[in-house]
């Protein structure tokens, strides 16, 4: 038995501990903000917090996440105001959307280790989010934006 907190509620997992995290957290729990894209840990669509940083849930075994404490997109804030949702609000970051989610976990994640980061450490901390439809430049000037507090 896998036992987890789930954006702060306590859950009960018997199945498969090789069971991705992604597909308990959209199948069994239908939190389905967190996306899946590539399945390999290489474009960042699934990421979420495991006790606080980020990780990604295609690449996280249920037995892996046994105690611990996941949040994923709907529990980042609990009225979507997280200073990075507000910051990507105010800039308009999204275009399709499909990556915005783990986006938006990544970069909540490096702003708590480094509040305030240089483009270095954006682009060192985001390179492993991709979006297809390239709102990079987007994604940097919110993450500044948050870090500045003026979004
Ligand atoms: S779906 Fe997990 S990193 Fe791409
Ligand atoms: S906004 Fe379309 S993939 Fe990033």
């Amino acid at each position: 038995m896998v036992k987890l907190r789930v954006n702060g509620e306590e859950r009960a997992y018997d199945g498969d501990p090789a069971m991705p995290l992604l597909w308990y957290l959209r199948d069994e729990l239908a939190l389905t903000g967190t996306k899946f894209g590539c399945g390999v840990a290489a474009c960042g669509a699934c990421t979420v917090h495991l006790n606080g940083e980020a990780v990604r849930a295609c690449a996280t075994s249920m037995g892996d996440v046994d105690g611990q404490a996941i949040t994923t997109i709907e529990g980042l804030s609990p009225d979507g105001n997280h200073p990075v949702q507000k910051a990507w609000r105010a800039i308009n970051v999204p275009q399709c959307g499909y990556c915005q989610a783990g986006q938006i976990m990544q970069a909540a994640a490096l702003l708590q280790q480094t509040p305030q980061p240089s483009d270095e450490e954006i682009d060192a901390g985001m390179q492993g989010n991709i979006c297809r439809c390239g709102t990079y430049q987007r994604i940097r000037a919110a993450i500044k934006a948050a870090a500045r507090g003026a979004a």
